[in-house]
């Protein structure tokens, strides 16, 4: 006789293949060796398949979705960690130096850049890293790119091609980008000019 707990789990398998499709489970199960934990994935079709580069620290997905062209890429003791009912879609790309954290049931469209590096220091300065956090049921449109040191409140929306550079609280829904001006880097590596000198030169 089958305890509840694993009668709810056959249960829950059972939907899943039936939502999914048995070929997309495969191809789940032929990468999920890629991650440090991983629940029962689902892959579609097409090439390539998602592939994580794990330089050395840890990457947990729950059961989730992934679309071809999906890559993650953890640097030495850093987390990426993907809630349960989230999806991927194509050409994905997440890197975290330190820490990236996707909620539950979000939406991340495809062409999507998630950092929490800048990878390049700006001018002499070190180079900065920032956990992201992206809280549960947030959709991430097309071409969204999310920089270092956001978090981005749980049942937001995030519109096609944003830019996100700052915090966003819960339920919010963001658009646009604009490219501006915001300092001036020395020849020499030396200080940069911060933006509201810069702003009094250009007005001189
Ligand atoms: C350009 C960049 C390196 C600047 O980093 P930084 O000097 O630490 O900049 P800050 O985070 O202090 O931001 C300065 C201002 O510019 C804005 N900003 C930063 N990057 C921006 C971007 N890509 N688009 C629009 N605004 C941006 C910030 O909101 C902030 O605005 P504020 O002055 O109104 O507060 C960084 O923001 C960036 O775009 N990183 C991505 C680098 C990348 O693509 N790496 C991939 C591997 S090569």
């Amino acid at each position: 006789m089958i305890g509840t707990s694993r009668r709810v789990r056959v249960a829950y398998a059972y939907r899943r293949i039936r939502q999914l499709g048995v070929v997309n489970l495969l191809r789940g199960l032929y990468v999920r060796h890629q991650f440090s934990s991983a629940g029962i994935l689902s892959v579609r079709a097409g090439w390539p398949l998602p592939k994580v580069d794990n330089m050395g620290g840890s990457v947990a997905i729950g059961n989730c979705s992934l679309f071809p062209g999906v890559r993650i890429e953890c640097w030495k003791g850093a987390s990426v960690n993907i809630g349960n009912g989230t999806y991927i879609n194509r050409n994905t790309e997440i890197v975290a130096a330190q820490s990236v954290f996707i909620g539950r049931d979000c939406k991340i469209a495809r062409d999507v850049l998630i950092m929490d590096t800048d990878q390049h220091p700006v001018g002499s300065a070190p180079m900065v890293h920032g956990p992201v956090k992206i809280g549960d049921r947030v959709w991430v449109g097309s071409r969204v790119i999310v920089l270092k040191g956001v978090s981005i409140g749980h049942d937001s929306i995030i519109g096609a091609g944003a830019i996100v550079t700052k915090s966003i609280p819960p339920h919010s829904v963001v658009v646009g980008q604009a490219a501006r001006v915001v300092r001036t880097l020395c020849p020499e590596g030396g200080p940069s000019t911060p933006n509201d000198e810069l702003h009094g030169t250009l007005r001189a």
